[in-house]
């Protein structure tokens, strides 16, 4: 070994001793008589202190030569120190060297190796192993290495197997896009990576293993984001012989031991939410439940519900009149936004990817009166309905919006979270879990004119709904479910299909022929055949955990090597082009 200790471990007891400590040069202080080396490894920083009169030449002339990031294995005697630092865990001592070997030179680092770097995003990307050395990015990873272990401990005391499932598989039109494998030996026959090892998970259960997981990667083609990554991480999860609430109660078990294990935090029991609450409540199906704001809706025409507000007089107020639904929320104590704060919040729900016509405000004033951005067309004696309706006290303010039932929902949702962001509502290391439960069996897609899964193919319905798959498909739910963390969908999944006439007419009303379900899925049915288990699962996204358990908004610094927003890997370029002779031995030719 290169050393005997580590550069986060000498104390004060330790003074005396001779040790050997091996690292990276952090910094380099030269006073003339005193040198000063701060040496860091993976374990912390030791500093190296050279008296340039009692120390050797040699190691005054290497001290003196060294520059930042050079690897360097340090031998001397611990040293209690004289002023001690508490800012770094071995501040209490100082090593006196009687030796410095230097193990390899470094040029000098694009970017400072420190928690406060001055690299950008798209350099620290390329040299991805010199930000590995920074703590933050470390200790992200020790994070996501423990809560793996946690995840392994948890399940095998449950009695759950960890098997390994293919990667070269074979491309399914639902979900998202495939990355696609050209086959060598099958000219023109591509494989596909896994977006899941769904349909493997479900043959293991048919394969009578009746408790699955893996910490698997998966592949998904699709738009990044900052909580997607082209290949991430699942821990993804199967049971046999289970219901909807078996599987709801041993998940929750895992994330709440996560939460005790790995942070120290009592999560209460979750709470669950239907899919339509979600909706109706917050706009969304990932709902942040860290705070309420509730929607209310003052105008609802698909459910006919009663109008809360009457406008004044005769003119009605147009904007009202047109929507289809006229919905709001109520901030706390926000009466007093400025007017330029209320044309920021214009602004912003005007955006295009927030797509809004405008924005209705009504100051709950502190002396009890209300003053709207209508009052043209709603006396006081509406705008007391309003508060009412929104149960908003003086102080608070109303914020409405009004059009399209769907795409206001959607505005709305954001316009929440905007202002549980504005009002501190939001703060990381509160953690509010829950399920959103009953998910809709299927959703109709404008674009293909067609039903799509809401989850995957193989997800049941509810018993009691499959009386209406044929005559009213939207309106089945299906026994599917996320769980939600602070607005975060971490994991998601359902009961399976496990008889062959369901899944048969699950692919019919896909827009699936018999032919095209054979041949897609055909080894799944069949497999059916033979005895397949009820069976259930789901999968938690383990980068999305890991990122919400270090308190962070993107999953990028919980991957020790993420692609960049075009999916692209800068450390490694690559995608690439590859050379022709291996294109001619694919058989692929690139020109039309
Ligand atoms: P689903 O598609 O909901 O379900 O995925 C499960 C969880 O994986 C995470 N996730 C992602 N994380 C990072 N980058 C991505 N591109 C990405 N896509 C998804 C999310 C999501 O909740 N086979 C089913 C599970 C099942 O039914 O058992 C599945 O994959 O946190």
């Amino acid at each position: 070994m290169l050393r005997t200790h580590t550069c986060g471990e000498l104390r004060a007891s330790n003074a005396g001793q001779t040790v050997t400590i091996s690292g990276w040069v952090q910094g380099l202080r030269d006073k003339g008589s005193l040198l000063w080396i701060d040496l860091r490894d993976r374990y912390g920083i030791t500093q190296v202190t050279i008296e340039t009169e009692n120390a050797s030449k040699e190691v005054v002339d290497v001290a003196r030569s060294l520059g930042r990031e050079f690897v360097i294995s340090v031998t001397g005697k611990v040293t209690e120190r004289y002023s001690k630092s508490n800012k770094i865990a071995t501040g209490d001592i100082e090593i006196y060297p009687d030796n410095i070997v230097v193990l390899n030179a470094a040029i000098v680092p694009p970017f400072t190796i420190e928690d406060e770097t001055d690299g950008g995003d798209d350099i620290r990307m390329k040299y991805r192993y010199l930000d590995l050395r920074r703590n933050v990015v470390r200790k992200n990873l020790e994070l996501r290495h423990r809560m793996a272990i946690e995840t392994r401990n948890f399940l095998d005391k449950l009695n759950f197997l960890e098997v390994e499932t293919p990667v070269l598989i074979k491309s399914t039109p639902e979900g998202a896009r495939d990355f696609v494998v050209p086959s060598r030996m099958n000219q023109g026959e591509f494989y596909a990576l896994p977006q899941s090892p769904q349909t493997f998970k479900q043959l293991l259960m048919v394969g009578g293993f009746d408790r699955y997981y893996q910490i698997v990667k998966c592949f998904r083609d699709e738009d990044l984001r900052a909580d997607r990554q082209p290949e991430f991480t699942q821990i993804d999860c199967e049971m046999a012989f289970v219901e909807q609430e078996d599987i709801l109660n041993t998940f929750e078990g895992l994330v709440r031991h996560l939460f005790k294990a790995v942070k120290g935090i009592d999560i209460p029991t979750l709470s669950r939410m239907t899919y339509a609450d979600a909706m109706k409540y917050y706009g969304n199906d990932k709902p942040d439940i860290r705070f309420e704001m509730k929607f209310v809706e003052l105008k609802n025409n698909s459910t006919n519900s009663p109008l809360l507000w009457r406008a004044a007089g005769g003119e009605a107020f147009p904007v009202f009149e047109k929507a289809q639904l006229v919905v709001g929320i109520c901030a706390k104590g926000a009466a007093e936004y400025t007017r330029k704060q209320l044309d920021e919040l214009t602004e912003f729900v005007k955006r295009p990817q927030i797509g809004a016509t405008g924005l209705v405000y009504a100051r709950y004033n502190a002396d009890g009166t209300i003053k709207s951005s209508v009052d043209k067309f709603f006396n006081a004696d509406d705008l007391k309905k309003w508060a009412e309706a929104f149960n908003a006290q003086p102080g608070d303010l109303i914020l409405i919006l009004a059009g399209d039932e769907n795409k206001t929902r959607k505005a709305l949702s954001e316009l929440r979270l905007e202002m549980g962001t504005r009002l501190g509502l939001r703060d990381k290391n509160t953690f509010a879990c829950h399920w959103v439960i009953d998910f809709p069996l299927l959703e109709w897609s404008e674009e293909t004119q067609r039903w799509h899964a809401m989850h995957h193919p193989f997800t049941s319905p509810k018993p009691e709904d499959i009386a209406l798959i044929d005559t009213k498909p939207g309106a089945v739910r299906a026994n599917a479910y996320d769980m939600v963390i602070n607005g975060v969908e971490v994991g998601g999944g359902s009961i399976r299909i496990h008889n062959k006439e369901i899944q048969a007419r699950m692919f019919n009303l896909l827009g699936f022929t018999k032919e095209e379900a054979q041949a897609q899925f055909g080894f799944l049915m069949n497999a059916f055949e033979f005895g397949a288990p009820p069976h259930g699962g789901l999968a938690f996204g383990f980068d999305r955990l890991c990122s919400l358990f270090g308190g962070a908004e993107g999953i990028r610094d919980f991957i020790a090597f993420p692609k960049n927003n075009s999916g692209r890997d800068v450390m490694i370029d690559s995608p690439s082009t590859i050379a022709q002779a291996q294109l001619d031995e694919l058989g692929i030719n690139l020109k039309k």
